[in-house]
């Protein structure tokens, strides 16, 4: 048996992609679920599918980037369920683009989606967690892009950037509540999903771009193993968990430009070693 058997988990963006993954993960486990997203069709059949394997599962379709609906998926959770113990704020999207192009409905889909879908699950789900006076996590998806900036994605840098600082506060507020709340922030690089089939993304920043991230994308890791490093990080309390190591070169000359203060230079080594320098304009 497993230490999470029983244990009730609630995961956003849950119908596809990395959320599916975690969901399927979750219910190997034994965890009771409560499976969200705003795509209800695709939710309803994962639902079916997870409790025709057994699993005890729920599911809730939200639009994370609004707070009503954030909030009734909280009480959902404890009406059936009677609390909560793991929670994935992992829903998102993505927007590529020149970031003055980017129209003003893009931009805000992205804040609300990847932004104010995260501030909204702290708001509505952390109290609830504090409250119930027992360990709880949550694990907020970020991407490695919360941590280095590449061009032709300004919404989502901007966002996920966000998402990392959002998390890292709430890792410093809880420790000095000695809460027995914890939280991750999850910075993956390619992870297989349908991340880049939206039509909100296609064209917008040239074919080129859009197809080489895409490739990089559905050759990634596949959401269930990303699942079980999640579980281990999760069972450790790690704050970071970053699951694909090749970008840490490009981490490490950030940090060094910004504490030597010189001006960045955009250079990038992908998972197969291929460097990437200098202005990629793929328009
Ligand atoms: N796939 C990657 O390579 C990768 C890498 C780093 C981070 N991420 C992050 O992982 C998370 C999951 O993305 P994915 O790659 O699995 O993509 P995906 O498109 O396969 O899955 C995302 C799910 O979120 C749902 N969703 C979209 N808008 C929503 C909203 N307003 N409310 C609720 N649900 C909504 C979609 O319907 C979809 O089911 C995102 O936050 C993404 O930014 C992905």
């Amino acid at each position: 048996m497993s230490i999470e058997q029983g244990r009730v988990a609630v995961i956003t963006g849950a119908a596809s992609g990395i959320g599916r993954g975690l969901a399927e993960y979750a219910a190997g486990l034994g965890m009771r679920l409560v499976l969200s997203d705003v795509d209800g069709q695709r939710l309803q059949a994962l639902c079916a599918e997870l409790q025709a394997l057994g699993a005890e599962a729920v599911a809730c379709v939200t639009d994370v980037g609004d707070p009503a609906q954030v909030e009734r998926l909280r009480d959902v959770a404890v009406e059936r369920f009677g609390g909560v113990d793991l929670l994935f704020n992992n829903a998102g999207v993505m927007q590529t683009g020149h970031c003055w192009e980017i129209t003003q409905e893009q931009w805000q889909r992205m804040l609300s989606v990847n932004l104010q879908g995260v501030i909204n699950g702290i708001r509505s789900f952390v109290p609830l967690l504090l409250e119930q006076g027992r360990p709880a996590h949550v694990v907020n998806t970020a991407s490695l892009a919360g941590l280095v900036s590449s061009p032709l994605m300004a919404p989502y840098n901007v966002t996920k950037q966000a998402v990392v600082a959002l998390s890292e506060t709430l890792h410093y507020e809880l420790s000095l509540q000695q809460a027995q709340v914890s939280v991750s922030v999850l910075c993956p690089g390619p992870v297989a999903s349908e991340i880049m089939a939206s039509d909100q993304v296609a064209g917008a920043a040239g074919a080129q771009f859009n197809e080489l991230l895409d490739t990089s994308i559905r050759q990634g890791m596949t959401p269930l193993e990303l699942a079980e490093l999640v579980f281990t990080a999760v069972r450790e309390k790690r704050f970071w968990i970053l699951p694909h190591k090749f970008f840490k070169p490009a981490l490490e000359r950030r940090m060094q430009s910004i504490l030597e203060e010189t001006n960045p230079l955009f250079q990038f080594v992908d998972e197969k070693g291929t460097e990437i320098e200098g202005e990629h304009d793929a328009a």
